[in-house]
């Protein structure tokens, strides 16, 4: 009886476990010009919600800061003809003007 309980308690915690990461997965970002861009710059290193985390305060020039950061600090190998196209993209669907 014990054993049941203990096997389906692992079963509840496995499910939630896996659903946990499902759902990290199914993060998509807002259709628009440059999206194909950014998904694959970068998703390399942290999940995209990221960039959704930060949205609510990021201005252009602070889209600006945070990719050129990513490039110089943390050594994203992202193109210098892409960085324009991630900046505006970002800017227009996760920035505040
Ligand atoms: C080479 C690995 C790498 C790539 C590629 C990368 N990042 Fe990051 N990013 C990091 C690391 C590491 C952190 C956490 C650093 C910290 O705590 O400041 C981070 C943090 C962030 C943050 C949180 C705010 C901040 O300044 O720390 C944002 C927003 C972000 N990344 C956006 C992006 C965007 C947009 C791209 C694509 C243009 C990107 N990242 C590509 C490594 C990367």
């Amino acid at each position: 009886m014990k054993l049941r309980l203990l096997k389906l308690t692992l079963f509840v915690v496995l499910i939630n476990f896996n659903y946990a990461y499902a759902n990290e997965d199914q993060i998509e970002l807002k259709p628009g010009f440059g999206r194909d861009v950014v998904m694959a710059n970068c998703v390399m290193c942290h999940s995209l919600d990221m960039i959704q985390i930060n949205s609510t305060f990021m201005k252009k020039d602070k889209w600006e800061a945070t990719v050129n950061k990513m490039r110089k600090v943390m050594g994203a190998p992202i193109q210098d003809e892409d960085v324009a196209v991630i900046v505006r993209y970002l800017t227009q669907n996760y920035g505040i003007e």
